[in-house]
């Protein structure tokens, strides 16, 4: 679906949309596992336009993904910065329903973020359900199960270095 050079080049204008948005100092939530080999590049690239990112992580999982989950995540892993009166960034590999995001926004305004701002690798619009609005995104998406750059199918493919579609 998309292309290894699609994605550097992408990846590149992300990575100044972040600075546009926040300043060249952003701190970086990245949610695991999905997002890591996303979050690298964009962490490179940020380092090339002379940005100084922080980054942190976060580990969620959806309660009981086929059931309607109202945004509520359990946390599994949790940012060790303070972010009281700072603006961060969640950097995540898919907006699919937007129930992580929103959960994880609400978590990171909690702990005293000034504000919270998202760069999403892909999006599937039509798959939302959840009252948020991406600030960055690479890529939309039609709703088919994508694998790789990180995105897995029952952990296998995230080693992929660009984005495919699963056949069945
Ligand atoms: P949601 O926005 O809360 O529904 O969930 C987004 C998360 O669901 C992403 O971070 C992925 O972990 C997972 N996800 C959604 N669509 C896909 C897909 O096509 N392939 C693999 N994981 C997906
Ligand atoms: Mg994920």
């Amino acid at each position: 679906m998309i292309t290894e050079e699609q994605l550097q080049e992408r990846v590149a204008v992300m990575a100044r949309q972040v600075v546009d948005l926040v300043g060249p100092q952003p701190i970086l939530v990245s949610l695991l596992k999905g997002a890591f080999m996303f979050t690298a590049d964009l962490l490179r690239e940020l380092g090339r336009i002379g940005a100084k990112p922080h980054l942190d992580f976060m580990r969620v999982s959806s309660y009981g993904s086929g059931t309607v989950s109202s945004g509520q995540v359990e946390v599994l892993l949790d940012i060790k910065e303070d972010i009281r009166g700072k603006s961060v960034v969640v950097v995540d590999d898919i907006l699919d329903t937007g129930n992580t995001l929103k959960a994880v926004s609400d978590l990171l305004k909690s702990k005293g973020a000034s504000q919270v701002r998202s760069c999403m690798l892909l999006d599937k619009p039509a798959r939302r359900t959840a009252d948020v609005t991406p600030d960055i995104v690479g890529f939309e998406i039609p709703d088919a199960f994508v694998v790789g750059y990180g995105i897995d199918w029952d952990n296998r493919f995230r080693e992929l270095p660009y984005v495919g579609v699963v056949k069945e």
